[in-house]
């Protein structure tokens, strides 16, 4: 029996796991994310990613906050907002360097989903799963961009927003999503936001790489829970 075959098609955290899986994989093995993980990445563009970071967050949190949707009322609580801890970030490292391919990604992506908290609010848990979930991968690059940048945790508060393990926050994630989710048609549009906005995100980082030396960044995934670099 194949992988996909064997997961609950009644899960959509486990579909959300699976289907995204190759969105994942794209996005963890762009040049940016590799410069990031082997400590190559100017801190400038760093804070460039920060900004961009900043205005998905911004659009997408008071997306769900402010939806009636009755599932975004059940999924959403304030606790999960880190918009404030981008901003406290943006401020610790100094001069932003945003090529204007990143800037036009990042609008693009904000567009796209200002829009959809207008024809489909409920979709909008899939872009909040790729940013909640995003937190897991952020217990590696944590500790890469600390060595990298010597800036001390109080300068990387976005990775460190769920405290030292993001893991029973995640948890309770699942079990709200997988609470307010029931519909097969409901669990389809969620999974298909997600998809689309890894696909976003992806396109930002490649606009955040415009101008910067790739040569030698390592584009093989990271096999899973693991830092290939020895961190963490
Ligand atoms: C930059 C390098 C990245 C690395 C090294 C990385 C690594 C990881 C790791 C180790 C996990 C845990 C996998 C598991 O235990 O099953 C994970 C999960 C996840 N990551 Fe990443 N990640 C990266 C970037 C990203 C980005 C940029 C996003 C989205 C903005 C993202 C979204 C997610 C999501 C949604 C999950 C949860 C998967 C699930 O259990 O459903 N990751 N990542």
């Amino acid at each position: 029996m194949s992988t996909t075959q064997s997961v609950s098609q009644d899960s959509v955290m486990a579909r959300l796991k699976l289907e995204t899986r190759p969105a994942h994989d794209r996005i963890e093995s762009v040049p940016f994310s590799m410069m990031m993980q082997e400590g190559r990445l100017p801190q400038a563009r760093f804070a460039g990613q920060l900004a961009c970071w900043l205005a998905v967050h911004g659009t997408l949190e008071a997306g769900v906050r402010e939806s009636d949707d009755e599932a975004c009322t059940a999924v959403w609580i304030e606790s999960m907002a880190r918009t404030s801890h981008l901003r406290n970030d943006l401020a610790c490292h100094g001069d932003m360097d945003m090529p204007p391919a990143a800037a036009t990604a990042t609008l693009k992506t904000i567009g796209w989903i200002a829009t959809l908290a207008v024809t489909d609010p409920r979709a909008l848990l899939g872009c909040l799963y790729v940013l909640e979930g995003s937190k897991l991968g952020g217990t590696i690059l944590r500790k890469c961009l600390d060595d990298a940048y010597n800036c001390g945790p109080e300068a990387l508060s976005y990775y460190w927003a769920s405290g030292a393990s993001p893991m029973p926050d995640f948890k309770a994630f699942k079990e709200r999503m997988e609470a307010a989710l029931t519909t097969d048609d409901d669990r389809d549009r969620v999974v298909a936001a997600a998809s689309g906005l890894f696909d976003h995100l992806t396109d930002v980082l490649d606009g955040l790489l415009c101008g910067l030396d790739t040569s030698g960044a390592d584009t093989e995934p990271t096999p899973e829970g693991v830092c290939p670099f020895g961190h963490g």
